[in-house]
């Protein structure tokens, strides 16, 4: 199985061996307590790789001797391991396909299901801004229609600091430049150089610390049970060993309704169709529809 690594134009044989490499994750291992076994080899490679041109050290064993006697380097590696890049709307065909067709559909689904709640799991949310941007679509979706649609958006990320930054809810100006002006005025607040998402947002998703690799939980136990008719996974699969990048699979379908819907990131569309459990929902997105 292999996913096209788009995003990032640094090659990728530029000789880290895998001795070199898991001397380095012993080292991270013992002295920041992190783990990387189940991070995929080519992104921790590439990690390695813009740390070294960063330092100006050219090959493996240099870069492991810094490593080893740098504190603050140590801390740089660590940190480029997390990547927590994330946009409003990020994914325009996407937003267009949820907006336009699987948010009125499950809206008008839940009608006839005796108005039961939308359930939206926002799966490594960084943020917030893709549980942001679902909440305001739905809540756009239902001023549209003059009627109240009922929802619950529950969104997580392994990291506690992204989680504490997703319930502040304000970001800069750049952060925002792909929300429409009218969903500007309409759902957040000028506050300084910052926009702060208004109580009308904020009050409709639900925030909490949840790792998709934790053995304990399948689904955030903030949510108490699954049952989600959708959820958002974008950007996660791809940092992930194929092997855990399935596990991770077999639990989002483990709290997916049976015809729920997941999205992922494109770089992720491959892996996602290797498990047999999900087809496209509509191509060419990354959104799929489980089946089984
Ligand atoms: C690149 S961001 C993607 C954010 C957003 N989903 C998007 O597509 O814009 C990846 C996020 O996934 C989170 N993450 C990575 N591994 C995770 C795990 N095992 N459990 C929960 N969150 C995880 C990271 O902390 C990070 O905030």
């Amino acid at each position: 199985m292999s996913l096209a690594r788009s995003h990032s134009s640094i090659p990728t044989d530029t000789g880290w061996p895998d001795g070199s490499i898991a001397g380095v994750a012993a080292l991270v291992r013992e002295r920041a307590g992190r783990d990387l076994v189940a991070l995929d080899r080519t992104f921790i490679q590439r990690c390695l790789e813009r740390r070294c041109l960063a330092t100006g050290l050219v090959g493996p064993e240099e870069y492991q001797d810094r490593l080893a006697t740098d504190p603050a380097e140590l801390a740089l590696l660590v940190a480029s391991l997390d990547v927590h890049h994330t946009e409003f709307f990020r994914d325009p065909l996407l937003h267009a396909l949820l907006e336009e067709r699987v948010l009125p559909g499950l809206a008008l689904r839940k009608d006839t299901e005796g108005g039961s709640e939308i359930r939206i799991w926002s799966a490594g949310c960084a943020a917030g801004q893709e549980a942001y941007s679902v909440a305001a679509t739905l809540l756009e979706i239902a001023d549209a229609w003059r009627r109240p649609i009922r929802f619950r958006i529950f969104a997580t990320d392994a990291s506690e600091e992204q989680v504490a930054l997703a319930r502040a809810g304000r970001y800069t100006d750049a952060s925002v430049r792909n929300v429409r002006l009218r969903q500007l005025r309409r759902w957040f607040k000028p506050d300084g150089a910052s926009w702060v998402v208004g109580d009308g947002l904020r009050s409709a998703v639900d925030f909490s610390v949840h790792d998709l690799l934790d053995t304990a939980s399948s689904s955030p136990p903030a949510s108490i049970y699954g049952g989600f008719d959708l959820v958002l996974c974008c950007n996660v699969l791809y940092y992930y060993r194929p092997d855990v990048q399935l596990r991770i699979l077999e639990r989002l379908q483990a709290c997916l309704r049976p015809d729920g819907f997941l999205a992922t990131g494109d770089a992720e569309r491959d892996v996602v169709l290797s498990s047999s459990v999900f087809q496209s929902a509509a191509l060419p997105s990354s959104l799929f529809v489980r089946w089984r």
